[in-house]
């Protein structure tokens, strides 16, 4: 785990293995740069110069022992040609520099952000920091590398932000925690990362941060009357599980925020099984439980003065002679029955319980975050999530959240028009419509469960995890999202 701090130094007396400093398209030096050239005696402008250096934001240009320069090493890290960086550029910038740091085995950097929007550049560049040295090696054997050498990463901020920046920066650090955790739940093979495993792995984070935890069984999910989520759970040798975090930072009777998270560990898609092409994938199936983990730590860590619930349902779709058959028909905790039509449509199957469940808490808003729907993937590609939401100012918080984190979310519709569609002969509903609009009617079929409240439901199938290349694995989004919707309830 990397170390992040702030310093309060200048660029040109910091003492460190190497200082980071921006420039602009055009060789246009930051005033971070700028310090720089002026100690160094113009050094600092002539070297970008002989190196043609662009600027471009995800470029490096790494120069040595500047005369005038406490620092060893200056990382000159390209910056654009705005003011202030979008936060995708300033998150690209952090990686990059994390990733030339590590290049040249430095255990430490100090990074100047622009002095335009500083404070919220650097808790891109921490995110940006973790994407470079993010490592999973749980199962990776013999071919597991050695730990990246940066340790320590430290800021020197304008004057002027020194106040906020300590603020933002303790949030940043502790979404980077979360987030890594939620990749690595993610990342490990479903072998390995099984209800039961989700249940450990609670009860070792409530161990080590002060939460509450609950961890049901089979017998207290069946004394709950779960029937739809346990339906699911009827076709695999994998016993499920229930769990239920609870942070009390608020007052006693305040109205907590829920956060439920879809925990298949693996999707076969049951009997209505699916294709063999790129099944894998479906070990990201438990992702919505990976960001409640990932939210949960995150909060932990920050304590804010709020109750927040966290509710994780975790099985296995999976296939074998007491499997769920395509019509048949159970009865969820709400009372409505389901006839199931499509075993490959368990998410909402399990979720729905756990949204029955959440009534208990009577919160002030309940968010469920699920890998739901192919349909959504379809609809909106991987740079945004589906939002659906039976309340404007909740989904309007939420996307707010989402552009300031560039961890997206466009709102799609949820209307009564799309309900008819999950109609039954047989049963209150079935578990799925047809072809069109699939994230929406599934969005449809959980908002027959969250009517007693504020409710707000994430598909995030297209953005939970990267399916393919050198970067193939969990994101942790919208984990970032979601510890700064938690926090903008600070203020
Ligand atoms: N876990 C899948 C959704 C999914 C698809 C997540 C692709 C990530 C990438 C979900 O359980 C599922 O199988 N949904 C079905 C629903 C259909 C049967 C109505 C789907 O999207 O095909
Ligand atoms: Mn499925
Ligand atoms: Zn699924």
């Amino acid at each position: 785990m990397i170390e992040f701090s702030l310093r309060a130094d200048h660029p040109s007396n910091t003492k460190a293995d190497a200082v980071a400093v921006a420039v602009h398209e055009g060789q246009k030096l930051s005033w971070a740069a700028q310090e720089l050239d002026k100690s160094s005696k113009g050094a600092l402008a002539a070297a970008l110069k002989t190196a043609s250096f662009a600027g471009r934001c995800g470029s490096v240009l790494p120069l040595f022992n500047l005369p005038g320069v406490a620092a060893t090493r200056v990382l000159v890290f390209g910056a654009g040609v705005d003011a202030a960086l979008a936060a995708k550029d300033a998150r690209a910038t952090g990686k990059a520099v994390a990733a030339a740091a590590v290049e040249l085995t430095l255990s430490e950097v100090t990074i100047f952000p622009l002095a335009e929007g500083a404070v919220d550049s650097m808790q891109q560049i921490v995110m940006g920091v973790s994407d470079a040295t993010y490592r999973y090696d749980e199962t990776k054997g013999v071919s597991a590398k050695p730990k990246p050498s940066l340790k320590r990463v430290r800021f020197g901020m304008p004057d002027d932000t020194a106040k906020a920046a300590a603020a933002a920066l303790k949030v940043s650090v502790a979404t980077v925690h979360g987030m890594e955790f939620t990749k690595y739940l993610g990342n490990l093979p479903a072998n390995f990362c099984t209800p039961t495993r989700l249940g450990e792995e609670a009860k070792k984070l409530v161990k080590s941060h002060g939460l509450k935890v609950t961890v049901m069984d089979r017998k207290a999910i069946e004394k709950l009357g779960m029937g739809s989520f346990l339906s699911v759970t009827n076709g695999s040798e994998q016993p499920p599980r229930f769990i239920v975090f609870e942070y009390a930072g608020g007052k006693k009777n305040e109205a907590p925020t829920v956060f439920v998270g879809k925990g298949v560990t693996f999707d076969t898609g049951g009997i209505s099984i699916k294709p063999a092409a790129e099944m894998d994938h479906m070990k990201w199936d438990m992702s919505g439980a990976g960001t409640v983990f990932g939210v949960m730590k995150a909060v932990a860590e920050l304590k804010p003065k709020q109750n927040i619930v966290g509710l994780v349902v975790a099985c296995e779709n999976h296939i074998n002679g007491k499997a769920t058959k395509p019509g048949d028909v159970f009865t969820s905790m709400s009372g409505q029955t389901i006839e199931v039509l499509n075993t490959d449509a368990e998410g909402r199957l399990i979720l729905c319980d756990a949204l029955t469940y959440a009534e208990r808490f009577k919160p002030r808003a309940v968010i469920d975050i699920a890998t739901l729907t192919g349909a959504c993937v379809v609809a909106l590609g991987s740079h945004n999530a589906g939002i659906f939401s039976n309340n404007d100012a909740l989904a309007d918080s939420i996307i707010a959240s989402g552009k300031k984190m560039n961890d997206r979310f466009w709102r799609m519709p949820l209307e009564e028009d799309y309900q008819e569609a999950l109609s039954s002969n047989f049963a209150d509903m079935a578990n799925v419509a047809g072809r069109e609009g699939g994230a929406i009617t599934a969005a449809c079929f959980l908002w027959r469960f969250a009517k007693k409240y504020n409710w707000a439901h994430l598909d995030i199938a297209g953005v939970a995890y990267k399916g393919s290349g050198k970067e193939k694995g969990a994101t942790a989004r919208p984990v970032a999202a979601l510890v700064d919707y938690v926090m903008a309830g600070e203020k």
